[in-house]
């Protein structure tokens, strides 16, 4: 029987104001590792490209939301949405189009002071759609960060990120990955390079299994959906 081959479309979005940073290396390397498995076409984004403003609270998403549901039921999932849902016209519009065309995404940040830059905090509230209409459920995802020091908010950065991820609906199918910048992790910048995480084996290591673990699960899911559509395979939500 021949084999069929099944590709995923993963989607990096990089969070911090540094262009050709370590951040921006760190994901590109990623999704270089991705793209050689055969299974995954790769589209990076740096939200700096774009004109993101804070969310307003107006709570437009989840009224329309809301509408849509009483008109199709509550039992509808993903729930049917057309175009763009947010009051808000910037550059988010875009990247959530992005969002909903992937099977995976990354979301790479910084550490800021042992937690994400706030522009980071600024595109996952702008998400909020997605909490509600469950367009990511089918998606997997991965956080990862990259900080001075070893010990210096990474767990908190990341922790953030996953539960973020996982609060807009997306599977988060790994611990994610935590690298630094600098010799050792001790702070001190490493002045032959300009890309100090190339020399951080630990954190290529936890990146390149978070990587794996990734392409792995978003094209189970994508051989298992086909799977279910050809024999017909339906399911309670
Ligand atoms: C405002 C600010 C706060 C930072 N706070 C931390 C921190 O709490 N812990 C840490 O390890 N690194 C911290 N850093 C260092 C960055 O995480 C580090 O330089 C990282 O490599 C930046 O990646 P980039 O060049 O891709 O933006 C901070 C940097 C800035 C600018």
């Amino acid at each position: 029987m021949a084999s069929k081959k099944v590709t995923v479309k993963i989607l990096g979005i990089v969070g911090t104001p540094i262009k050709n940073g370590n951040c921006q290396y760190q994901l590109e390397t990623a999704l270089k590792q991705a793209e050689e498995t055969c299974h995954a076409t790769t589209e990076i984004v740096h939200l700096r490209d774009y004109k993101l403003t804070f969310c307003i609270g107006c709570d437009k998403c989840m009224r329309r939301i809301h509408k849509i549901q009483a008109q199709v039921g509550y039992d509808v999932f993903p729930v049917p949405i057309e175009g763009y849902n947010c009051s808000i016209n910037d550059g988010m519009d875009v990247l959530h189009q992005k969002m909903v065309e992937a099977d995976a995404i990354i979301l790479m940040a910084p550490v800021y002071i042992a937690s994400i830059p706030g522009q980071v905090k600024t595109f996952i509230d702008r998400c909020r759609t997605f909490v509600h209409d469950f367009r990511l459920q089918d998606k997997v995802a991965a956080a990862m960060t990259v900080g001075f020091f070893r010990n210096a908010g990474q767990d908190t950065a990341l922790d953030l990120m996953r539960t973020s991820l996982s609060a807009l609906g997306l599977n988060v199918v790994s611990f994610g990955s935590a690298a630094v910048s600098t010799r050792d992790g001790l702070g001190v910048p490493i002045r032959e390079t300009r890309f100090g995480v190339q020399e951080d084996l630990a954190g290529s290591v936890m990146m390149n299994i978070a990587v794996k673990r990734l392409v792995r699960m978003a094209v189970l899911i994508k051989a298992g959906k086909s799977a279910m559509d050809s024999d017909q395979i339906t399911m309670i939500h």
